[in-house]
C-alpha cells in the first residue's frame, strides 16, 4: 500500500517535472528567461568550462597533470598507459569501433558515441562507470555536449567544427537525437524504452509495421509532441484520439460489451474489447448502443503498473519515432 502510494507520488513528481520543462523550454524558444541559462559557446573555451564545472567529468577524469581523479581513462597525454591525448585518441579507436561494427566511424562519432551510448565500447582496464551525462543529475544539453566533445577533440586532434556542429555524419546525427530525445523526455534510456514498449504496448499498437492493432498506429508519434504522448499514457480517456471512442453496447439481456467499434453492417457490429477479443453483436439485439467520452480502452493504470524511471524510457524511446521518409 505504502509502496504504491510512494510510486503515484513520485510519478506525479515526475509529470510535473516534464510540464515545467516544456514550459521551461517554451520560454527558452521565446527568448525569455536568457539570464537565467547562461549561454554555452560550441567552442574548445565552452566545452572546458563545462568539463571543469556543470558536467562534473573532473570527478572522475584528469587531462594530463591537470586534476587527480582517476576512476576514468585520463584524456590528456599521460604517462604510458595514456601516449596520446583524447583527440588524437579518438582517431585510433574510432579505427577499433569502425572494424567492430562494421560502419565507418569518425573520431567525433567516437566521441559522441563515449557520451551518448557510455556502454558501447568499455576503455579497456576500466569498468563501465561512465555517467550518463545528459540525465540527472549531470543533465547535460546537447549543446553543452557538442561543446564538451569540441574541447575533448582539440586535445592533440583536428577540431573540425563542422563534423561536431553544423554537418554531423549520419553516426554522430543518430547519437544527437538519443541525446535530445532522452534529454527532453528527463533522461530516460531509449533501449530500455523499447523493451518496456515491448511488454507493455505492442500488443495494443502497431509501430513500424509489427504489433497490435486495438489502438492507433504509433509509428511517427514523436511529430505529436512529448506533451501529447506522456498525457496519452497517464490520462489516456483526456484526448480520445479519433475514430477509436470507447462503445458501451447494451443488449436487451441488460450485458453491456465494452470496447471499440471495429465492423459496422446492415444488421450486426463488432466491438473489439481492451484484450483484443472481438464480440460480434446482431443489431437487434441490441438494446442502447453509446459513446462513453470518459474512458479509453486504453488502461488508464499503466502509470501504477510503471516505475517512474520506465516512463521516462517509454518516453524517450517514443519520441524517438520519427515519421517514416515517404518511399
Ligand atoms: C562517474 C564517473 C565519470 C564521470 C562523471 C564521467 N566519466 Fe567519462 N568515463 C568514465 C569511465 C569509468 C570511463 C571508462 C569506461 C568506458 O569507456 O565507458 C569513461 C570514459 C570516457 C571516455 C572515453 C575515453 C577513452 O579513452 O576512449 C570519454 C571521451 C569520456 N569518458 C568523457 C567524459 C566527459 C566529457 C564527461 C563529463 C561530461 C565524463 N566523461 C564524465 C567515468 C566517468
Ligand atoms: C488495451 C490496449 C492498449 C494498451 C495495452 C496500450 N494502449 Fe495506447 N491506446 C489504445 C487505444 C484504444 C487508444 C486510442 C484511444 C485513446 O486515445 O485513448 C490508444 C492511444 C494511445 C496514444 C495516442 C495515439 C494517437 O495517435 O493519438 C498513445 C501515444 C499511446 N496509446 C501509447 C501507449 C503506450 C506507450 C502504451 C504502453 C505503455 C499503450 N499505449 C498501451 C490502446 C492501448
Amino acid at each position: 500500500m505504502t509502496a504504491t502510494m510512494t510510486r503515484v507520488f513520485s510519478f506525479l513528481l515526475v509529470v510535473l517535472a516534464v510540464y515545467l520543462w516544456i514550459g521551461y523550454s517554451i520560454t527558452e524558444l521565446t527568448g525569455g528567461g536568457r539570464e537565467s541559462g547562461g549561454a554555452v559557446d560550441i567552442s574548445p573555451e565552452g566545452g572546458e568550462a563545462i568539463y571543469w564545472g556543470k558536467g562534473r567529468c573532473f570527478t572522475c577524469h584528469s587531462v594530463g597533470g591537470q586534476g587527480s581523479a582517476v576512476r576514468g581513462p585520463n584524456h590528456g597525454q599521460f604517462g604510458e598507459k595514456f601516449p596520446l591525448p583524447m583527440g588524437a585518441r579518438a582517431v585510433e579507436r574510432a579505427k577499433e569501433r569502425s572494424e567492430k561494427e562494421g560502419t565507418d566511424f569518425t573520431a567525433v562519432d567516437y566521441m559522441v558515441e563515449s557520451l551518448a551510448s557510455p556502454g558501447a565500447y568499455v576503455v579497456k582496464g576500466y569498468k563501465n562507470e561512465m555517467a550518463v551525462v545528459y540525465a540527472p543529475p549531470i543533465s547535460l544539453s546537447l549543446v553543452e555536449i557538442k561543446a564538451v566533445v569540441a574541447y575533448l577533440m582539440a586535445l592533440g586532434g583536428d577540431l573540425d567544427m563542422e563534423a561536431i556542429d553544423t554537418t554531423p555524419s549520419e553516426e554522430t546525427q543518430k547519437f544527437y537525437a538519443k541525446i535530445s530525445a532522452a534529454a527532453a523526455a528527463g533522461g530516460g534510456d531509449p533501449g530500455e524504452g523499447a523493451i518496456i514498449y515491448e511488454d507493455n504496448c505492442t500488443d495494443c499498437h502497431t509501430l513500424n509495421g509489427e504489433g497490435g492493432e486495438v489502438g492507433p498506429d504509433l509509428t511517427g508519434i514523436s511529430a505529436k509532441g512529448l506533451k501529447f504522448i506522456s498525457e496519452s499514457i497517464l490520462q489516456p480517456a483526456k484526448s480520445l484520439t479519433k475514430g477509436f471512442e470507447t462503445y458501451v453496447a447494451i443488449n436487451k439481456e441488460g450485458r453491456q460489451t465494452i470496447g471499440l467499434k471495429t465492423r459496422d453492417e446492415a444488421t450486426e457490429i463488432d466491438i473489439t474489447k481492451a484484450n483484443g477479443d472481438v464480440v460480434t453483436i446482431a443489431k437487434e439485439d441490441i438494446k442502447e448502443i453509446k459513446i462513453d467520452e470518459t474512458k479509453s480502452v486504453m488502461p488508464d493504470d499503466l502509470a501504477e503498473a510503471l516505475t517512474v524511471k520506465d516512463y521516462q524510457d517509454i518516453l524517450s524511446f517514443l519520441m524517438l519515432q520519427k515519421p517514416q521518409a515517404a518511399r
